[in-house]
């Protein structure tokens, strides 16, 4: 299956460094890619520890401090991408972030900074790899969006809306940049166990509530996403364009 293998790739993970990202950013290295590990300052130990797993691998790794809500920021990630492996095959954003409130109780400021870090960063970062990647007449971006990309749910209205949108601007970006070899896809994760949903996971009402709403009988895992991410960044992918990869036990089946 070698269009499955990354040998000789390199890849840049947004948010790396957080609980989807680590497990992203190892298991794409282990596939064979070298990888530009980005995220939030405050996270500058873990993204290096890491980089540091990947390097022992025998991959190159580096890490950069990024803010997607920076314009500014976000051109100095391709830049130093470019600088250090001369290119980007593929970029993976799993930034995001989630005030889980009820519908009536957001405020402005709430909805802002969802859609700076959710939206507006996607958009603007996709865009940024685009440009570097047009010429070369190829290149794969893959965002993680989330099960509520397709469905609603209670205190969490923002949030969804930031995912549907950001499944329908792959779609945006497919249209235009697929006759260039450029595909822009979605993963759709159900419920995973990492740092951003450390407190929903503890509490058993949301766990009672919930897991009867998924048909395979668990939540997801980071490893889950980790295979759908690996697909969409290979070869074996190359016709898939603007697509939503709900990878969540059928939750959004019924
Ligand atoms: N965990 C879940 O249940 C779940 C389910 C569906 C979708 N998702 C999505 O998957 C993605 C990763 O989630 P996670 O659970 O690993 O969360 P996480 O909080 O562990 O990781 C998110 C990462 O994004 C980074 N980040 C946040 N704001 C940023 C910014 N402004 N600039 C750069 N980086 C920034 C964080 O520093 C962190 O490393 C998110 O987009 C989330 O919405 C998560």
């Amino acid at each position: 299956m070698a269009s499955f293998d990354l040998a000789g790739m390199t890849g840049v993970i947004i948010g790396g460094a957080g609980g989807i990202g680590q497990t992203l950013s190892k298991g794409l290295a282990s596939a064979g890619a070298d990888l530009l590990i980005a995220d939030l300052p405050s996270q500058r130990v873990q993204a290096e520890e890491v980089a540091h797993d990947i390097v022992a691998m025998g991959r190159q790794a580096a890490t950069l401090d990024l803010d997607v809500t920076s314009l500014v920021s976000i051109e100095t990630m391709v830049s130093q991408a470019i600088e250090r492996f001369g290119r980007i095959d593929w970029l993976v954003n799993t930034a995001g972030m989630n005030i889980r409130k009820p519908v009536l109780d957001y405020t402005e400021q709430d909805w802002d900074r969802m859609l700076a870090v959710n939206l507006k960063g996607a958009f603007f970062m996709t865009q940024a790899a685009a440009r570097v990647m047009q010429p070369r007449r190829r290149g794969r971006i893959v965002h993680i969006a989330s099960q509520l990309a397709a469905v609603a749910m209670h205190d969490r209205s923002i949030y969804a809306i930031t995912k549907a949108a950001l499944a329908h601007m792959c779609k945006a970006f497919a249209v235009e940049l697929a006759p260039y070899g450029l595909t822009f896809n979605a993963v759709g994760p159900t419920f995973v166990s990492t740092p951003l949903t450390t407190s929903m996971f503890s509490d058993p009402v949301f766990v009672d509530e919930n897991l009867p709403h998924i048909p395979a009988g668990r939540f997801g895992t980071t490893d889950d996403v980790l295979g759908a991410v690996h697909y969409l960044v290979s070869d074996a992918a190359a016709l898939v364009n603007g697509h939503l990869l709900l990878v969540d036990g059928g939750y959004t089946a019924w």
